[in-house]
């Protein structure tokens, strides 16, 4: 028989650092069904415009284990419509729009021939170290989901390596509780006002790494390994757990998926960690990706 506040433990988040029972039963079924080869997170698509039941269902299933799946479909041509059809049909409906973005909320992601976009990371192409979507977004306009679809690759590099954000929550967790208690202090990580990568004035943005979404229950990471012009809130426990993270990220492991997308390939994820390694352009045909962010969750996962 169990007691009333085990019952109400229970009922809690296994994210909450106090429910030590909920946390292992998750942890136990998450490692479980965790596939440790990237082959099982690669789904061939015919037309991801008009997805079929069967194909459908091999994302929606992958992305329930991993929060993030690979597609290959046979579609070379740059048709940023993809993105968008593709999205509706797993509930990705609310567009991250932003000033650089192109009108309809999609970004194309190549090395930029103007000064502006260049002076941005993804405009560039030197690596970009570990970091989810959107860290800098208030929470209303929270990242929750990411799709990215290769239209031409680099001719050298622009190798990505994902990692589930829920994976580094475990590791850290089980090295020590103490270290996600302190990343999900309200105040763990600030970025400071100024212009984002995308050239977006906006104010300081305040809040935890990890956080538990109230509807759904689902953990939310707000990361980048970035060193300038970000504040980790001054705090030993901070430090430790910031400290942990990044060789939780550094140390290649089973659960670290590397993937260089070729033409007609895409990630799609809800808002894992994910870096990416420098390339060497072929001029007269340079890397060009599609990129979309959305405030939904993969719908069913
Ligand atoms: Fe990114």
């Amino acid at each position: 028989m169990i007691t009333a506040s085990q019952r109400v433990a229970r009922a809690a988040s296994p994210f909450d650092p106090d429910n030590d029972f909920g946390y292992r039963q998750w942890r136990e079924e998450k490692l479980a069904r965790y596939p440790v080869s990237m082959s099982a997170l690669k789904v061939e698509i015919r037309d991801p415009r008009a997805l079929t039941a069967t194909e459908r269902d091999a994302l929606v299933t992958a992305i329930r284990r991993t929060n993030l799946v690979v597609y290959a479909c046979g579609i070379h041509a740059a048709e940023p419509d993809i993105l968008r059809a593709l999205g509706r049909q797993l509930g990705l409906a609310r567009l991250d729009r932003n000033f650089l973005a192109d009108d309809d909320g999609l970004s194309r992601v190549t090395v930029a021939g103007e000064k502006r976009r260049g002076e941005f990371i993804p405009y560039t192409n030197r690596p970009i170290g570990w970091h989810t979507d959107g860290y800098y977004n208030p929470p209303e306009r929270r990242i929750r989901a990411m799709l990215l679809h290769c239209v031409r690759p680099a001719a050298e590099g622009g190798e990505n390596t994902l990692l589930d954000h829920e994976i580094a929550y475990l590791r850290l967790r089980d090295e020590n509780p103490a270290h996600v208690r302190a990343l999900m202090l309200p105040d763990a990580l600030t970025i400071p006002a100024r212009e984002d990568e995308d050239g977006i004035a906006r104010p300081d943005e305040t809040g935890p790494v990890f956080s538990v979404e109230p509807r759904s229950g689902a953990l939310h990471m707000r990361y980048t390994a970035r060193t300038k012009s970000i504040e980790w809130k001054r705090d030993a426990a901070v430090a430790a757990a910031v400290a942990a993270l990044a060789r939780v990220l550094a140390t290649p492991s089973p659960h670290h998926h590397r993937i260089t997308l070729q033409s007609g390939m895409g990630i799609l994820c809800n808002n894992v960690l994910h870096e990416r390694t420098g390339f060497v352009d072929d001029v007269a045909a340079p890397r060009l990706l599609y990129r979309a962010r959305y405030y939904d969750r993969v719908a069913g996962t």
